[in-house]
């Protein structure tokens, strides 16, 4: 099997990784790529967001299977492209991407399938209209921009003057793009959240191992919130009364919903939770894996990942193929200094092969490139450490053991994965 992989992240190595592991594969491609990718597969320069660049590409090598990490090129129509062709590809099309692609398509799907969420008080396309909301609303409410906004659309507001605020950045100022055309109130929710991930073919579904990742950019969930500052996995995350409460009022009337509504869905879906008094209740779907929950997630793999994926994209998923290994991964995202706000690129990265000999430990690259002969940041996160073990906290030593061996100029990750869910409940872990 030859395959293709789209996106050049952490989540997009992890799946290059495993995907060499699976007996039937002879070739990898990667758009576009990263330093660590490069050692696994072939990186081609194509712009991971452009649907033409990235069907010219498909046409002429032809994969047998292409595999989509990020949320762009999906909202885009990038699958419909591909199915048009009879080409085989795991992702879902444009008009279910939706769930992610805008966040008031997603709540009025919820709302039509009685799904449990967060009341909505309105959707608004002018910024006088959302002011004028604010007056009937209960606080704190939480603003949502109803596009892509990569993490930066969704505001919890304390009060009308911060709510204000964040109305005139987003849509009168644009500061979000396109993303904050238009907005979203919902009420507020209180609990722990949880992210269930599942892989389904449009008709059966498996959920993968479950995961909790760390948005906030300092320990203690201290600082901005960033793409992710590490995750985890292990079975306790999610204990079975849970999940079948999860799976029976959340992910079930899901499936059917998007069956009764005539949104086929295929691919990877990604139902982000609270866990409130009354229940779990749906916060977002994304249309793809997170990162850096799929670096968790995928050292756990203990099938071959390239036959599954190919099932799904074949509408024959064999959810009982997916065996997971016991025990607990963790990954620890170290990110260039700065970040999440500004940061400087181009710093040369040192002991990444003594890393590598940490036993179970995998290097994943994110933001890296090749300069010469030398591997140099190029983004804001810049590797995650992962690993396994028996338990959760052998996987964190293994991880943080490896983490230690490991530097660049500004370098910061925290110390506290797998950890600070434990100290702080509503802190938007
Ligand atoms: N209704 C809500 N009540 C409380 N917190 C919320 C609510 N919706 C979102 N949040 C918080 O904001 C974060 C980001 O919101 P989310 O809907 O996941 O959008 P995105 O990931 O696209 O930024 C959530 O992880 C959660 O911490
Ligand atoms: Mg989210």
């Amino acid at each position: 099997m030859k395959i293709l992989v789209i996106g050049g992240g952490g989540r997009e190595h992890a799946l290059v990784w495993k995907l060499g592991q699976s007996a039937g594969v002879e070739k990898i491609w990667c758009a576009p790529g990263n330093a660590g990718m490069a050692q696994e597969a072939e990186c081609v320069v194509v712009d991971a967001g452009g649907v033409t660049g990235l069907v010219a590409f498909a046409e002429k090598v032809k994969p047998d299977l292409t595999v989509v990490g990020p949320e762009l090129p999906l909202v885009n129509g990038l699958v419909d492209e591909f199915l048009a062709r009879k080409w085989a590809v795991v992702g879902p099309d444009k008009k279910a991407a939706q769930l992610e692609g805008s966040k008031i398509f997603a709540k009025e799907f919820l709302q039509r399938h009685n799904i449990p969420t967060a009341e909505m008080y309105g959707a608004h396309d002018s910024a006088g209209g959302a002011y004028g909301a604010l007056c009937a609303v209960d606080w704190p409410v939480v603003i949502k921009a109803d596009g892509l906004c990569a993490g930066k659309g969704v505001f919890v507001a304390p009060n009308p003057d911060a709510a204000t605020d964040f109305i005139e950045r987003v849509m009168e100022k644009n500061e979000l793009g396109d993303g904050g055309k238009r907005v979203m109130l919902e009420e507020a929710l209180e609990g722990e959240e949880l992210s269930f991930i599942l892989l389904t073919d449009g008709e059966r579904y498996a959920p993968l191992v479950p995961t909790r990742d760390h948005k906030r950019a300092f320990d203690n969930n201290q600082g901005p919130n960033t793409g992710g500052m590490g995750a985890y996995s292990s079975a306790q995350l999610l204990p079975a009364d849970l999940r079948d409460m999860i799976e029976k009022t959340i992910v079930e009337p899901t499936m059917n919903g998007l069956a009764a509504d005539g949104i086929p869905y295929q691919g990877f879906l990604y139902v982000g939770l609270m866990l409130t008094k009354d229940g779990p209740k749906v916060l977002e779907f994304n249309c793809r894996l997170g990162d850096p929950e799929t670096q968790a997630i995928l050292a756990r793999v203990d099938f071959d990942l390239a036959e599954v994926l190919a099932d799904a994209a074949g509408g024959k998923l064999k959810p009982e193929k997916m065996k997971w290994k016991g025990g607990a991964s963790a990954c620890v995202v170290l990110a260039s200094g700065g970040y999440p706000g500004k940061f400087d690129t181009g710093k040369e990265i040192l002991g990444l092969a003594d890393a590598a000999r940490v036993p179970d430990v995998k290097v994943l690259h994110a933001g890296t490139r090749l300069a010469g002969d030398l591997i140099v940041t190029s983004g804001g996160r810049v590797l995650g450490v992962t690993a396994t073990g028996d338990t959760l906290s052998a996987a964190l030593e293994k991880a943080y053991e490896a983490t230690g061996k490991i530097q660049f100029d500004g370098m910061h990750y925290r110390r506290d994965i797998g950890k600070a869910h434990q100290q702080s409940s509503a802190a938007g872990d």
